[in-house]
């Protein structure tokens, strides 16, 4: 029997840079190393929740936590999907891809002879997030944005465009925030509420304080 402020519900969490690939030696993918995704995954344990790690990172699952591996945007879009109607939180810490090779090559592609460039055409892969604010009904669902100006506007435009429940806006252009490092500052957007700003610190003790935050919202319903 879990104890804990999220016993009894269960969390999905996406974590790392989706690959897209090229050909099959190469492939386009975003910059993330999917740390903020396992710590948030971590304290959703910690709290005594059902955890599922949807990942595309290789990082060791933390103690407890479920894990789904995958590769392309649409990998996750079906795993998460699969998932969601049986879920109480849904969170997308994963930087996907925008845009995916539109045809992937069978082979090896081989430089060009006259070596003029080389154009790749990009088609747009769905927006996970989105759809899961379409598909929404109960579940408490929570997006990231990983903005380098703006911040907040454009946070607050995810926040209600994705229908989102909250927000985590990360300006990654700032020292020791973001990508790859252990540490993260954040500010967190929720409907009607005023935005709140968590100071610089390590990603298991700010996913500790955003996991407190959703533990708020969805306890003892
Ligand atoms: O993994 P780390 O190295 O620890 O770094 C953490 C992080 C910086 C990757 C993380 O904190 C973060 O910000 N993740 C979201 C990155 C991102 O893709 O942000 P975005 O602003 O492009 O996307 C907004 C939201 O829509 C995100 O929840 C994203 O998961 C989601 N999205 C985006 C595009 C898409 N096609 N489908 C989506 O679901």
């Amino acid at each position: 029997q879990q104890t804990g402020r999220l016993a009894g519900k269960k969390v999905v969490v996406s974590a790392g840079g989706t690959v897209e690939p090229i050909d099959p030696v190469r492939f386009i993918t975003n910059r993330s190393s999917g740390k903020m995704g396992y710590a948030l995954a971590q304290a959703a344990a910690e709290q005594g929740a059902d955890v599922t790690l949807v990942s595309s990172s290789e990082l060791p699952a933390p103690v407890g936590v479920a894990m789904v591996p995958v590769q392309s945007a649409r990998d996750l879009l079906a795993a998460m999907t699969e998932r969601f109607e049986d879920t109480d939180v849904a969170i997308m810490a994963a930087a996907v891809s925008d845009y995916r090779v539109a045809t992937p090559a069978d082979q090896k592609m081989k430089k060009n002879a006259d070596h003029a460039g080389l154009t790749i055409d990009l088609v747009e892969n769905p927006d996970i997030l989105a759809t899961l604010g379409q598909q929404k009904t109960t579940q408490y669902l929570v997006g990231f944005a990983a903005e380098t100006q703006d911040l907040l506007t454009y946070a607050q435009n995810k926040l209600e465009k994705k229908n989102a429940d909250m927000l985590v806006a990360n300006d990654v252009s700032k020292a020791q925030v973001g990508f790859g490092h252990d540490t993260n500052e954040v500010t967190l957007l929720q409907r009607d509420a005023a935005p709140e700003k968590l100071p610089l610190q390590s990603k298991l003790a700010l996913a500790r304080d955003i996991m407190s935050r959703i533990a708020t919202q969805v306890e003892g319903k």
